[in-house]
C-alpha cells in the first residue's frame, strides 16, 4: 500500500522553529523513524514538503492512480486554502490531517480548518506522535481492522 505524507509550509524548518511548540526532531529525522514504522507495517511511504501551495495541489492531482491514503499537515494553509481542499475533494483518497501543536488552544484563527470536514480523521496535540498514530491507524483501516 502507498501513503503520501504532506507537510505545508515552514514544516522543512521543524526542529528548530518555534521549539517550544514543534520541538527538537528536525524533518528528516521524522521522516528516517516513520519510514521504519511504515517499513514494519508494509507500507510504501511517500513524502512531499513544500512552502508553496500550487506545487501541493499538483502532487495531490498526481497521486490519483497510486496513492492509497494520504496523511496531511497542511501547516498554515489549513486555515486558508480553498484550493486545497478542493484537490483533495477532486482526487477522491481519503486522508487524516495532523497538526503537532494543539491548534484549539493557541490564536482563534488558527481552529478553524477548511479541511477537517472532509476528513477522515483529526489529530492535533500529540507532537511528532499524532503522525505514527495516523499511520497506524491508516494501516489498520487499510487491512479492515476494527480500531
Ligand atoms: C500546524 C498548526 C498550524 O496552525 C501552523 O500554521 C503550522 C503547524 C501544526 O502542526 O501544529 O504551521 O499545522
Amino acid at each position: 500500500k502507498n501513503i503520501l505524507l504532506i507537510n505545508g509550509p515552514n514544516l522543512n524548518l521543524l526542529g528548530t522553529r518555534e521549539t517550544e511548540i514543534y520541538g527538537t526532531v528536525n524533518l528528516t529525522d521524522l521522516l528516517d523513524n516513520l519510514k521504519i514504522k511504515a517499513k514494519e507495517l508494509n507500507i510504501s511511504l511517500h513524502h512531499i514538503q513544500s512552502n508553496a501551495e500550487h506545487v501541493l495541489i499538483d502532487k495531490i492531482h498526481s497521486s490519483r492512480n497510486h496513492i492509497d491514503y494520504i496523511i496531511i499537515n497542511p501547516a498554515a494553509f489549513t486555515h486558508t486554502s480553498i484550493a486545497i481542499r478542493d484537490a483533495l475533494i477532486s482526487v477522491n483518497i481519503p486522508f487524516i490531517e495532523v497538526h503537532i501543536s494543539n491548534i484549539h488552544a493557541r490564536e482563534d484563527f488558527r481552529s478553524h480548518s477548511w479541511l477537517s470536514d472532509i476528513s477522515s480523521g483529526v489529530i492535533c496535540g500529540l507532537g511528532l506522535d499524532g503522525y505514527y498514530w495516523a499511520l497506524q491507524t491508516i494501516s489498520n483501516r487499510l487491512l479492515n481492522l476494527k480500531n
